[in-house]
């Protein structure tokens, strides 16, 4: 191997490791879990629809990876709790762990309902919280690991017409750093990977597809463009890595500059 190989091997290579993504059948869960068994892991991918955890084993298999595939409501605390126990069971150890999963109603504070509030927070929240206190002891017992929550520019940005989302999204920004206060000790790193406006499924009729929503966005942007799902890749290997071992209680968001400012008018 060359020196830059070798490099590259040690500070990023994810051999020997395991990892469990959630909402892997999804746009960007199946990117992530794909790079996630690019790096060398064996993947847990979990989903709801069979079919499209079928097509994301089959994308990691074509890649050389290896993965387990894996069902469950996240919405129920009990579930995720067995998700990780079969994670883990199955894998033999739980070295990553990427609390991916997530939903959105798009609608303003007056039009919310308790039923809108709770769905949102459970899948979003909720999950993230018991999905990590699960982890939490077979990472300790095994050495270590990492965890990382994806979040939002909404962690940090009050948009208008998401107010349960960007308030699940904020709260895993702080989940982040009280887990990385009290898991430290344990090894564990917990981090947060905040995407920007990314062009997926979840964003492609509702966002990219409403054309004053996209005009707005395409001026608002300093990069001028969605971000793609590909350009995760980077910051989730640096929180899952080994290059990362003093890092943890961070937000990182990758948003084509959105969160760093804007032009007075259209630049
Ligand atoms: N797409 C974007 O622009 C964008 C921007 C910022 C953050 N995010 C976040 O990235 C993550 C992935 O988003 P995406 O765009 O790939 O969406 P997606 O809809 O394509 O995928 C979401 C995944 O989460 C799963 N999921 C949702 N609720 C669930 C539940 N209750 N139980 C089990 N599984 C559940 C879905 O089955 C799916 O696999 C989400 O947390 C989302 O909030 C997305």
């Amino acid at each position: 191997m060359s020196g830059a190989g070798a490099f590259l091997e040690r500070h990023f290579s994810l051999a020997g490791k395991t990892a469990l993504v959630t909402g892997a059948s999804g746009g960007i869960g199946r990117v992530l879990a794909l790079a996630l068994a690019q790096a060398g892991a064996v993947v847990a991918i979990h989903g709801r629809s069979e079919r499209r955890l079928r097509e994301s084993a089959t994308l990691i298999d074509d890649a050389g990876g290896r993965s387990l595939s894996l069902t469950a409501e996240l919405g129920d605390v009990v579930a995720c709790r067995e998700l990780v126990a079969r994670a883990h069971r199955e894998l033999g150890r739980l070295d990553v762990l990427v609390n991916n999963a997530g939903m959105n109603r798009r609608t303003p504070i007056e039009a919310v309902t308790q039923d809108d509030f709770d769905t949102i927070m459970a899948a979003n929240l909720r999950s993230a919280f018991f999905l990590s206190q699960a982890a939490h002891p077979l990472m300790r017992d095994g050495g270590g690991g990492k965890i990382i929550h994806v979040g939002s520019v909404t962690s940090s940005y009050g948009l208008g017409g998401v107010s349960a989302y960007g308030l699940s999204k904020s709260a895993l920004a702080h989940l982040t750093k009280t887990m990385a206060v009290e898991w430290a000790r344990d090894g564990i790193a917990v981090n947060c990977l905040a995407p920007g406006f990314m062009l997926t499924p979840l964003t492609e009729a509702p966002i990219w597809g409403d054309e004053a929503r996209r005009t707005w966005l395409l001026g608002r942007i300093p990069a001028r463009r969605p971000g793609r799902s590909e350009e995760l890749v980077g910051a989730l290997l640096l929180f899952a890595s080994s290059s990362s071992s003093y890092l943890t209680g961070q937000t990182l968001y990758v948003d084509g500059g959105f969160l760093a400012g804007g032009w007075w008018s259209d630049g």
